[in-house]
């Protein structure tokens, strides 16, 4: 059952979007920016909005997890089941409790959330000619109780952070440095061989580019830059990742990499991403991947658990008498 977003709310605002100088959009991607947007203004984020939404949300496509409160202990990440809770009962949970919520596949699932995404893109592809061929691979809303933290990671693709609602602190460590990120740990989350968490030791934070987030901020870093988020008060952000030629013949390099020269004994594997022997990277590893010729990644997640969301609890959890898989482990 798909959520129907009133489209007369919708008409009446201005269409929202972002309007960055020719220098951001020259320096987008290429450096850590903190610029502006509008999106928190759409109707399609208000708090009627998002109740709706996760009153019809697929459970298949509805994330939950909960954390610690160390960010160096990633492995503290522990999924939750949302169980048949009304829209209103997660939120209320999630303004008790310690845990977040992922609608994943946002543009998938409704179309005024597609449209909003895909004219972003159309804008972004329109002013930055050094990004070909720009288009959606992954959104999601993140809805977040006070308190709770994304781990240090990195995402395969590129990507940027839309702050819609309340405040949050982010973290952005450089990109290719391995003193962050080992080249073999980019590798390994390219071929889904290594959890896209990252090994976070507190001195990261001296070398990284740090803003707190306020509703109308977007945050975002060159492609393969490890980041973490703290947030501070109950939070709502889009997170958005897309797909370019530049950006797939990285993923193609590191891929190749990976399954080719890494096998072969090459311990010196180039990262240039220009040139004809990185083109050839990249079509062997898409064409090998394409062919089914490549390894499987043997990445796996935890899905048990035996912690609910419980609106009615002080803590927005309970605890089940046995442990499952949640309904998000079957997701497509
Ligand atoms: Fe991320």
């Amino acid at each position: 059952m798909k959520m129907e977003i009133q489209r007369t709310q919708c008409n009446n605002l201005s269409k929202p979007g972002f309007d960055w100088s020719k220098e951001d959009y020259q320096n987008f991607g290429r450096k850590n920016q903190l610029l502006k947007h509008n999106y928190h203004q759409s109707e399609l984020f208000s708090d009627t909005a998002l109740e709706a939404l996760l009153d019809n949300y697929p459970r298949k496509w509805l994330q939950c997890y909960t954390m610690g409160t160390n960010p160096e202990h990633h492995r503290d990440w522990t999924p939750v089941h949302i169980a048949d809770r009304s829209g209103a009962e997660i939120i209320e949970a999630l303004h008790k409790g310690r845990f977040w919520v992922n609608l994943i596949h946002i543009d998938k699932y409704n179309d005024d959330y597609a449209s909003l995404i895909s004219d972003m893109y159309d804008k972004i592809g329109e002013n930055c000619p050094h990004i070909s061929n720009i288009r959606s691979s992954f959104s999601a809303l993140l809805i977040s109780s006070p308190g709770v933290q994304v781990y240090c990671h990195l995402d395969t693709d590129a990507n940027m952070l839309w702050h819609l609602k309340g405040v949050k602190k982010a973290w952005v460590y450089p990109a290719d440095d391995p003193r962050f990120t080992p080249q073999n740990y980019i590798e390994e989350i390219v071929a889904e061989e290594r959890h896209e968490n990252i090994p976070y030791e507190k001195w990261f934070d001296k070398h990284a580019f740090h803003a707190e987030l306020h509703a109308g901020d977007v945050v975002s870093w060159p492609q393969h830059s490890p980041h973490r988020i703290e947030n501070i008060g109950f939070n709502v952000s889009l997170t958005t990742s897309y797909a370019s030629k530049e950006s797939r013949r990285l993923i193609g390099v590191h891929g190749a990499n990976h399954h080719f020269l890494k096998k072969w004994g090459i311990k010196n594997r180039s990262i240039e991403t220009k040139g004809l022997i990185a083109a050839l990277k990249e079509f062997s590893y898409l064409a090998s991947k394409k062919l089914g010729l490549l390894k499987k990644g043997e990445r796996t997640s935890t899905y048990i658990s035996d912690i609910e969301v419980d609106h009615t609890s002080d803590t927005g959890t309970r605890i089940r008498d046995a442990k499952s898989r949640t309904a998000f482990s079957y997701t497509d």
